[in-house]
């Protein structure tokens, strides 16, 4: 789906072919990949290439992914949504230079605003990696609340990794305090 949405301080757009090589510079970093699920290490901009194929505009709305544009900056991360076997999934990333100003903060608050009105879902998961205290953070200031510990294989580490399993109900998002 092609949706662009404005936060306070940047936009959140559809993903577009010039993102690659700021995608590949920020994923091929250990700190940034090592803590997702998905993402191979070393990360080339073939990767992002590849992946930025499978971004078509007529992806469903529950596949809806978004690059955060900040002003100045430009491409700065990710945050967006997949189908998990239990319902929707998000999932985010931010390029290291851009961390600890409450970004991804405001990014994924934005996108679950969206989805949540676009969808009609009652329940997005997420997680973390049992060592990820800040999206840990994040997860647990927006209202998700752990499910349970399963493992997920990380593709950086080569490995299967304890994982944090959470979710966030529509009831508890409308709920919150703003
Ligand atoms: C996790 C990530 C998205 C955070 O982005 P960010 O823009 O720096 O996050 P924010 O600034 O919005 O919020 C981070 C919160 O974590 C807290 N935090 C940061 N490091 C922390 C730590 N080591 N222990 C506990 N809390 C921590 C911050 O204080 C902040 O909380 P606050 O706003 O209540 O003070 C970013 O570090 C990243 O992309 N990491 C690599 C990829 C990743 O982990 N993706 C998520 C996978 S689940």
């Amino acid at each position: 789906m092609n949706v662009t949405l404005r936060t306070p301080r940047f936009i959140l757009r559809p993903a577009q072919l010039g993102d690659a090589e700021p995608i590949a510079r920020y994923l091929n970093d250990f700190e940034v990949a090592g803590n997702l699920a998905r993402v191979p290490f070393p990360y080339h901009l073939s990767d992002a290439k590849a992946w930025l194929r499978t971004r078509r505009p007529n992806l469903p709305v529950e596949e809806t992914n978004f690059s955060i544009e900040l002003p100045g900056a430009g491409f700065a991360g990710h945050v967006g949504f997949h189908r998990g076997a239990q319902g929707p999934i998000i999932g985010y990333w931010l390029g290291q230079p851009f961390w600890g100003r409450g970004i991804m903060t405001e990014a994924v608050t934005a996108s679950l605003d969206w989805f949540f009105e676009a969808t009609g879902a009652d329940t997005v998961y997420s997680g973390v990696f049992h060592f990820n205290a800040a999206s840990l953070a994040i997860q647990n200031k927006l209202g998700f609340t752990q499910t349970g510990r399963s493992t997920l294989l990380c593709l950086a580490r080569g490995a299967e990794v304890e994982h944090i399993d959470t979710k966030l109900t529509h009831g508890v998002w409308k709920a919150r305090e703003k």
